[in-house]
């Protein structure tokens, strides 16, 4: 049964509206992953050029067994944006004992068709998935088995598109809804040569760009909206002094589009900015997680250093009893 709490396109109506209403256009970037957004993802996940999930993914496999232990027997493994599962998979092999698996995505065709295949390969699994904007409301779903503690796993450094300002709200939320004695296992993308980072997020083969352009196909088709995809271009760039890389649909024409029944107007050159993402040193990462109610208990690396995989413990809170 599937936890439903997608977004209906009222909100996604008003979300939209209020970025293209801004002073700088942005659109969210929780839209690009559509049904058709979120194959484009899993096929940047496999570009040579694309390091995060190859790297996380290297190092899941490589300290499988260190991450399983502070896991632990009989836990409700609850995952963030679980999008193809792949790198769930790998948890679950390793385990054998825990009381529930709860993937959380916005796409409900992928999520689906994933708790299908999920369920075909590991028999006798809990697999309780939820359709929903993990930034937004949903509930978890009960369990029959008795759960010992909350894991949320949170991969892809999607992290890193979330504002810093707006991260230790959201993992303050992750701390409330992990509770005492949970857990959180993170990817966190590192600081790193801007070089492999234009190369991973610019692809020459213009999968990154079709991955952005498809947001405004999937206005079109969800909102009365008249983009002319044509009259956009896909821009993405390291904005080093912010540590974060953009992506921008930049506009070719002074040009009117509809939204429902409300004119925007956008200029020739004018930037509609669709995602960012922020790449964290170490310490700036620990002492936003210590914010939000978090310690550090261990943090992986691979040899390069290109990318971090952390297992935090919500902080015990001092009783007022
Ligand atoms: N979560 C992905 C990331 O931050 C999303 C992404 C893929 C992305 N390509 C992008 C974000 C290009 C900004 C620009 O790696």
């Amino acid at each position: 049964m599937l936890g439903d709490f997608e977004p209906v396109t009222e909100v996604v109506r008003k979300e939209v509206l209020m970025g293209l209403q801004k002073p700088v256009k942005q659109l969210p970037c929780k839209l690009l992953y559509d049904e058709r957004g979120s194959q484009l993802f899993d096929e940047i996940c496999e570009l040579k050029e694309y390091y995060p999930t190859r790297t996380e993914t290297a190092i899941l496999e490589e300290r499988i067994g260190e991450i399983a232990s502070h896991i632990g027997a009989g836990c409700l493994l609850v995952e963030f944006g679980s999008g193809s599962s792949k790198k769930s998979r790998l948890l679950l092999d390793h385990l054998p004992n825990i009381a529930a698996y709860v993937p959380i995505d916005i796409s409900r065709e992928q999520l689906m068709e994933v708790t299908a295949s999920i369920c075909e390969s590991y028999s006798g699994l809990d697999v309780l998935p939820v359709c929903a904007d993990f930034t937004g409301q949903f509930e978890l779903p009960a369990t029959e088995n008795p759960v010992s503690k909350r894991v949320v796993f949170f991969p892809g450094s999607t992290i890193g598109n979330f504002h810093p300002w707006e991260v230790v709200n959201f993992l303050r939320g992750i701390a409330n809804l992990a509770g005492q004695g949970g857990g959180l296992l993170i990817g966190v993308d590192l600081v790193k040569d801007p070089h492999i980072l234009h190369e991973a997020y610019d692809d020459p083969g213009g999968v990154t760009a079709q991955f952005n352009l498809n947001l405004l196909e999937r206005i079109n088709g969800e909102l009365n909206a008249d983009f002319q995809i044509e009259r956009f271009r896909h821009f993405a760039a390291y904005n080093e002094a912010m540590g974060r890389v953009e992506m921008h649909l930049v506009s070719q024409t002074d040009q009117k589009v509809r939204v429902d029944d409300i004119d925007v107007s956008l200029a020739a050159g004018e930037n509609v900015w669709t995602e960012s993402s922020y790449k964290y040193t170490l310490s700036r990462f620990f002492a936003l997680a210590r914010e939000a109610g978090f310690e550090v208990k261990e943090i992986w690396t691979d040899e390069r250093d290109l990318f971090s995989v952390q297992y935090l413990t919500v902080s015990p809170t001092i009783s007022d009893t």
